[in-house]
């Protein structure tokens, strides 16, 4: 067992906790002594194994994470910092390459650079997919602990469901029976009522636009109030959940921040056991090795990217590039799938929204101070407080015939098409109001890759999410669109909504005459990335001629190699993807445990 002997680090950033982290760019690293298992990423998923597989005390685990420590990111504290930005520092700056079915657009890319990976830089919005998304999964891997049944076990263990940060009687907001209420991840209902609240709640009905009393509970149709990954007031990250101070004392667990893993290698045959990666800002490579697995969990673009890097691809294109293939597997980086995401926005007639944060410094430094006192207010909130998820209108001959078209698409009767998510504001510096809706197409069709750029291997990978390249993803892009517009159509609304935003009121009217010309403009110069990006290093069936990954998340042919994160699901199970990526890696950690 590895003694922890580095301090430096400690009196710098938590002076009193007894935790270690090392930080690569100055501390003398654990590197002479084989772990058990090594982890690269600290994610959501990486966070979490580390955590699980270091309750037995017998078992020890590296995790390298190439961002930096958590600690201290005020800006990853305040819920309200993902409409004000999160420091670059803190993000991967991707870009996507030139989407040839969206106007060429290079679209940006964020994902999270520091220790808790992307849950410290996303949307906080929780959503666990549904029934049918996780029957498929176990249908299309032929292993049935992917279903719902056995997954659910998970989403309770992993949460606990608190209060909201303003305190008020949640009852009839949410199911508590699908719900946890002692796991380490600390999720919330809004805490802060918004004028917008009501008028979506005045038109929801028993027909077209139902009320969903909790919409994770495996059917995700209807409206109804949005969990977020806030606990009192703060978000919570796979860090703040699975790496708080008590977990990082463990002795069998030693978390390096700020390495940057370049390469794994097998120093004996098809064994990968060796973990190359530098600190950052310093060139020289480093080496650590694992006793028993290498697990890869630096998410669906670096994932691939990594595993491409070590010569574990397509032979062809990866020997074209001067990289010696060690393992020939074609599907990695191939089948990316992203939900095709866009905002419309329009000027309403009240000043009730979140947009004086944004443009009014003293009412931004009002809302600060109050939720630097009492961790309430818009800035304790997360960035939704009401959601619809829907299947298109199957009485609209149009829709008929793009569910005979594209049957594959659909994965079940409780699995949504697309969903709407209410804004109270616009990301603008003008000084108006707004009202912004959220449109997102959730089982794509459309299939993008990740790559190495051929004209720089070493560099940046290629991203390519493709949006928009199936015509499915367009037509239901065009019924959500429609579907909001109808949502929208009457009282509260008409007194509420003004002007329409960038060429929005052109769209409504074309429409009205059947014309959609306009609107699929306004689709390809405004799809945004989906942030939800899964399936570069997908899941097939034991012995299949596709995928990357075995139902247990082993790499295909190769020894002491998994990959636990979002890119092993094949497609986006119907929702945001960071629960579905927090459960994943709990099941993962009981299968890796039960091969031990
Ligand atoms: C802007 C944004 C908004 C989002 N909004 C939502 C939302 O509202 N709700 C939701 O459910 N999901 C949302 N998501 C998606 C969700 O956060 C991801 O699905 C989830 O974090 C995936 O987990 P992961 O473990 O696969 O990857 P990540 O959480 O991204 O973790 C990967 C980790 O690996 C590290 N890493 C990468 N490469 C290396 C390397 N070479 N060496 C060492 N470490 C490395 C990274 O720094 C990172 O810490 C959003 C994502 C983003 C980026
Ligand atoms: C750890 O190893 C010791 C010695 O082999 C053994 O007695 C003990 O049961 C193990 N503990 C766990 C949690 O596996
Ligand atoms: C992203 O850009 C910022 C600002 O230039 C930088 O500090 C950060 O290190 C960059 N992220 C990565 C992963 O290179
Ligand atoms: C996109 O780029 C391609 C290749 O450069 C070009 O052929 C095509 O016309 C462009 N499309 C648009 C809409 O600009
Ligand atoms: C919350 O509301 C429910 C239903 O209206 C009521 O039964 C319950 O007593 C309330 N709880 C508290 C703590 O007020
Ligand atoms: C749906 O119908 C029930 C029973 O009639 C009623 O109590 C409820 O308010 C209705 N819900 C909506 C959203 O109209
Ligand atoms: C919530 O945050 C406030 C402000 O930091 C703190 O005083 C309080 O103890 C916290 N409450 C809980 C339950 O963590
Ligand atoms: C770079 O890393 C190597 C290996 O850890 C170390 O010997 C060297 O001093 C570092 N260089 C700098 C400038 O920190
Ligand atoms: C791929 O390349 C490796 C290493 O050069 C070689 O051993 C293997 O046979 C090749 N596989 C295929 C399918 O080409
Ligand atoms: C918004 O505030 C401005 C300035 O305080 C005021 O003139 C205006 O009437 C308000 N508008 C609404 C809709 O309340
Ligand atoms: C900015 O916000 C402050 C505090 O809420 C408010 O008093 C002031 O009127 C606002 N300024 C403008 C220009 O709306
Ligand atoms: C936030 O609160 C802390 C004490 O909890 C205080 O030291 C700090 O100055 C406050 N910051 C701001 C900007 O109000
Ligand atoms: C918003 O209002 C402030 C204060 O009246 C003014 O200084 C600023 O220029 C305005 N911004 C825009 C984009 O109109």
């Amino acid at each position: 067992m590895l003694k922890k002997t580095s301090v430096a680090f400690l009196t710098v950033l938590a002076p009193l906790c007894a935790a270690v982290v090392y930080d690569a760019t100055f501390d003398a690293l654990p590197l002479s002594t084989k772990h058990d298992y090594v982890i690269v990423g600290g994610g959501v998923a990486g966070s979490v194994v580390a955590n699980r597989l270091t309750e037995n005390s017998n078992v020890s685990v590296l995790l390298l994470e190439a961002g930096p420590f958590h600690k201290g990111v005020i800006e990853t504290e305040v819920p309200f910092y993902f409409w004000l930005g999160i420091p670059s520092t803190y993000q991967w700056n991707y870009t996507t390459v030139p989407q040839s079915s969206a106007n060429n657009r290079s679209i940006s890319y964020p994902r999270g650079h520091i220790l808790g990976g992307s849950s410290a830089i996303n949307g906080l919005v929780y959503d666990r997919a549904a029934t049918s998304d996780f029957d498929k999964l176990a249908n299309m891997s032929g292993d049935s602990g992917w279903a719902w049944e056995s997954m659910l076990t998970y989403y309770e263990k992993l949460e606990t469901f608190g209060p909201p940060s303003d305190g008020h009687n949640i009852t009839g907001q949410f199911d508590p029976s699908v719900h946890g209420f002692s796991g380490p991840l600390g999720v919330s209902l809004p805490g802060y009522s918004q004028t917008l609240d009501s008028l979506v709640l005045e038109t929801l009905n028993n027909d077209t636009f139902p009320y969903n009393q909790d919409s994770n509970s495996g059917n995700e149709i209807g409206f109804g109030w949005q969990v977020s990954t806030i606990h009192n007031g703060t978000r919570t990250t796979a860090a703040t959940a699975y790496l708080a101070d008590n977990y990082l004392a463990r002795p069998n667990l030693d978390v390096v921040v700020n390495a940057f893993v370049t390469r794994v290698l097998a120093s004996n045959g098809s064994q990968i056991d060796t973990v190359e990666f530098h600190a950052v800002g310093n060139t020289t490579n480093l080496e650590v090795q694992a006793s028993q697995e290498v697990i890869m969990s630096a998410g669906s673009i670096n994932t691939p990217y990594i595993l491409l890097s070590s010569g574990i691809g397509d032979n062809a294109t990866l020997s074209s590039m001067n990289i010696t293939p060690i393992h020939h597997l074609p599907s990695v980086g191939q089948n990316m799938s992203d939900t095709t995401v866009m905002y419309v926005s329009w000027e309403v007639n009240s000043n009730d929204t979140f947009d004086p944060l944004l443009n009014n410094e003293t009412a931004r430094a009002e809302a600060f101070s109050e939720w630097n006192a009492t961790r309430t207010g818009r800035m304790a909130n997360g960035v939704i407080n009401l959601s619809g998820m829907l299947r298109m209108n199957d009485s609209d001959p149009t829709v008929q015939s793009i569910y005979q078209q594209y049957s594959e698409s659909v994965a079940g009767s409780n699995d949504a098409d697309f969903e709407m998510l209410f804004i109270d504001g616009y990301i603008s510096t003008s000084n108006s109001t707004y009202f912004s809706m959220l449109y997102g197409v959730l089982s794509p069709l459309s299939r993008g890759s990740i790559t190495l750029n051929a004209s720089d291997p070493l560099g940046p990978p290629l991203i390519d999410p493709n949006y928009f390249a199936s015509e499915y993803d367009v037509l239901v892009m065009r019924q959500a669109l429609l579907t909001g517009f109808n949502f929208l159509s009457s009282e509260p609304w008409t007194s509420y909504l003004g002007t329409p935003v960038n060429g929005l009121a052109e769209v409504i009217s074309a429409v009205g005459t059947g014309d959609f010309t306009a609107m699929d403009e306004l689709m390809r110069n405004g799809v945004q990335n989906g942030a939800h990006l899964v399936a570069t290093s997908s899941m097939s069936p034991y012995g299949a001629d596709w995928g990357v990954v075995d139902p247990d998340l082993r790499v295909k042919g190769l020894n002491g190699l998994r990959v636990v994160d979002a890119s092993v699901y094949p497609f986006v199970p119907g929702g945001a993807t960071q629960l579905p990526t927090y459960c994943l890696a709990e099941r993962a950690s009981d299968i890796i445990k039960g091969s031990q």
